[in-house]
């Protein structure tokens, strides 16, 4: 697999460690971020990755800052992109399973590297269950509305499934 991997100053330890466990692992993967010693704000990183993964130039990202919270808002702002910040092992093969996430997002402040490498190594490795599928239609319906701007009379597209 294509992966794009990038951290803020506040995740640099944990990027690397990603990336060489992805690459161990057989898998290409892009590296952006910060040196030790330089800063780098999370949205331009986010934003890099997601246009990336959301024009198929790789297959997924993973994107890592201190909470991981700044990376999934910024990454979830790009058309197509299902981005899923995950906390243990349960939430990331449920991004997967249920929400499809083609990036996964890391607190590099809150997860040690080991548990870190697990959820990677847990998300890449579950299949998405195709039952879900007409929520992730819901999602894409909310990216063409708000592309075709947004009417403050309007209402979201009727779901073909109402249950
Ligand atoms: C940077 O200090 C920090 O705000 C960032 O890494 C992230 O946690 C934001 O959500």
């Amino acid at each position: 697999m294509r992966l794009a991997v990038a951290s803020d100053h506040a995740a640099i330890e944990l990027r690397q460690a990603v990336v060489s466990h992805l690459r161990a692992h057989g898998h290409t993967v892009e590296e952006r971020g910060p040196d030790a010693g330089t800063s780098a704000d999370y949205p331009d990183l986010a934003g890099a990755v997601g246009c990336e993964v959301a024009s198929g130039e790789v297959d997924r990202g993973v994107l890592i800052c201190g909470t991981g919270i700044g990376m999934s808002i910024a990454a979830n702002k790009v058309p197509g992109i299902r981005a899923a910040l995950v906390h243990d092992l349960t939430t990331a093969a449920l991004a997967a399973e249920h929400n499809d996430a083609n990036v996964l997002c890391l607190g590099g402040r809150l997860l040690a590297a080991p548990l870190a490498l697990a959820c990677v190594d847990m998300w890449l490795h579950t299949p998405f269950e195709a039952r879900h599928q007409r929520r992730l239609d819901g999602i894409s319906a909310i990216e063409r509305q708000v592309q075709r701007g947004l009417d403050p009379e309007g209402s979201p597209e009727p779901s073909s499934h109402p249950a």
